[in-house]
């Protein structure tokens, strides 16, 4: 495989950069080039909601990665991703982060740190960006974040450098995307992305999906990375689900949001 070698591109503003990645994406650039801006107009979260992106208060980061990978995998690249960021924020801020399915990063339940990926088709074969916000101070939240979002500085106690994220950030990025790759790559990932995530195993969740939610407790990940939810049904145990899309939250947490 040929190496692995990520270029930053950096703005000051920017609507998206994981437009901007799209853009280049469909332009031809190679995979590894990592988009940063200072803020975003119109930064984007999963489920069409918005991800606020005041100037300098996060890293707004997208990377454009031309996988070879089976197209069962490609759900992995996430997952890959949430084991990055949860090993770049341990490495360059000494902070332990949780993951919550398929890839929020937390602290105390709430989310530091979120991830985007979508898939272009380019001229030169299917393409992913992955984007990649992570909350550095929460001193410009607005008002209606502050019970569900939290901070590297607010979980810290002191501001990061933007540069020392960035850097761990783009380093683990690639060596677990490298990994992913490899033989094992995909049971690998499957198996790091469990060993940081208190939603992995036993943990009550809300399932909500498309057109229904349910209650049930976590029994691990599918190899392609889907969660295995074992239903509750009036406190008799039934059905293993498999949940491949959707939103996921602590039964705990709802009740003490
Ligand atoms: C989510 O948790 O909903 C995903 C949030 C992803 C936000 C990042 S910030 C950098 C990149 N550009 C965007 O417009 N979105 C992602």
């Amino acid at each position: 495989m040929p190496e692995f070698a990520p270029q930053i591109l950096r703005f000051d503003s920017l609507p998206s950069t994981n437009t901007e990645a799209a853009q280049r994406a469909t332009a031809g650039a190679a995979e590894g080039l990592c988009i940063v801006a200072a803020e975003q107009s119109a930064g984007r979260g999963r489920l069409q909601r918005q991800w606020v992106s005041t100037k300098d208060a996060g890293l707004y980061f997208s990377i454009i990665l031309r996988p070879r990978l089976e197209p069962s995998a490609w759900p992995l690249l996430t997952l890959t991703a949430a084991v990055a960021v949860h090993d770049a924020l341990r490495e360059a801020c000494a902070l332990e982060t949780d993951i919550k399915w398929p890839n929020d990063i937390l602290v105390n339940e709430k989310k530091l740190s979120g991830i985007l990926a979508e898939t272009v088709e380019t001229p030169l074969g299917r393409a992913v960006v992955v984007g990649i916000g992570i909350n550095l101070t929460d001193r410009s939240f607005p008002a209606e974040l502050e019970p569900v979002a939290t901070s590297v500085e607010a979980a810290t106690g002191r501001p990061p450098d933007l540069e020392v994220v960035l850097e761990a950030l783009v380093k683990s990025l690639g060596k677990r995307y490298v990994a992913l790759q490899d033989l094992n790559g995909p049971d690998e990932i499957v198996r790091e992305w469990c060993a940081r995530s208190s939603y992995a195993q036993g943990k009550h969740v809300r399932v909500s999906e498309a057109s229904e939610s349910f209650v049930g407790t976590t029994r691990g990940l599918e190899p392609d990375g889907a969660l295995r939810v074992e239903t509750d049904h009036r406190g008799i145990r039934s059905e293993l689900r498999i949940v491949r899309a959707g939103d996921v939250a602590s039964v705990r947490a709802d009740r003490t949001a």
